[in-house]
């Protein structure tokens, strides 16, 4: 038993260089795995000082390998992060837009404009951070969003409350249910990396979480907008379809351009 954990100690301390494939998406976790000159001060001098009683040894679990991303899958990740800023962006538009119009004629909405206004506010920071840090390329339709956003919450809100919410429940199903096959696929990931013994890197375990919570909250703006008569839009179905076509257009577009 001993022989074994003199050999297997410094190779499970001493990792292989990442891949600069690697280190294209994950680098800041990735530059902070620590360096084989790193395992002599810190790892096999408290084993050396223990008691040569393997039965009094207390040993730490060696930490999992890292699932590492194929080509594929980082290229999911730049389309997946390019689209969600450009949708966040879009979404901060449309409430800028709809807010003073729909506050005006009904100022008891005014807090729950707010609020799903500062929540999308939120989702639109964190992408700007996330797209920043690992280097993605924004969406070059960014202007042209930036204008239809506008005009959809304009002209939504010069329909009425009605039409209004039914924009809000329109976008946020599709991005609602973008965000989820997003969050689904990482999960693939996750049962690949364990099916192999290995785990998910913390940056991509950061981030599934984050998405999650986007779409939870995307899902909840969905919930405000049917409680507050989206459905009783003239004419409804013309709208809602019509906006839900844009937005699978918008999401396939950012996704390559
Ligand atoms: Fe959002
Ligand atoms: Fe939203």
């Amino acid at each position: 038993m001993k022989s074994i954990a003199l050999r297997r100690y410094p190779f499970t301390s001493c990792r292989p260089p990442a891949s600069p494939q690697v280190l294209d998406f994950l680098a800041p976790s990735t530059l902070r795995q620590p360096s084989c000159r790193g395992f002599k001060t810190t790892s096999v001098t408290p084993f050396w000082g223990k008691s040569q009683d393997s039965s009094q040894q207390t040993t730490t679990p060696a930490p999992k390998p890292k699932y590492v991303l194929s080509q594929k899958q980082r290229e999911f990740l730049d389309s997946a992060l390019r689209v969600n800023q450009a949708g966040e962006l879009a979404a901060t538009l449309i409430y800028t837009a709809q807010t003073p119009q729909v506050v005006r004629s009904h100022p008891h909405l005014r807090p729950l404009m707010k609020h799903m206004y500062d929540q999308e506010a939120g989702h639109l920071s964190t992408f700007n951070q996330m797209v920043a840090k690992h280097r993605v390329r924004p969406t070059a339709m960014y202007p042209v969003w930036e204008v239809a956003a506008t005009f959809l919450g304009w002209s939504t809100a010069a329909m009425g409350r009605e039409a209004a919410m039914a924009c809000t429940e329109a976008v946020e199903t599709e991005i609602g249910s973008h965000y989820n096959d997003q969050v689904r696929e990482i999960l693939s990931w996750q049962a690949e990396a364990e099916s192999r013994g290995e785990e998910l890197d913390d940056e991509l375990k950061n981030m599934l979480t984050t998405f999650r919570r986007i779409r939870d909250e995307e899902l909840e703006h969905l919930d405000h907008a049917v409680e507050n008569d989206a459905k009783e839009a003239r004419p409804y179905d013309p709208l809602v379809n019509v906006i839900r076509f844009g937005c699978k257009a918008a999401i396939k577009i950012s996704e390559k351009v």
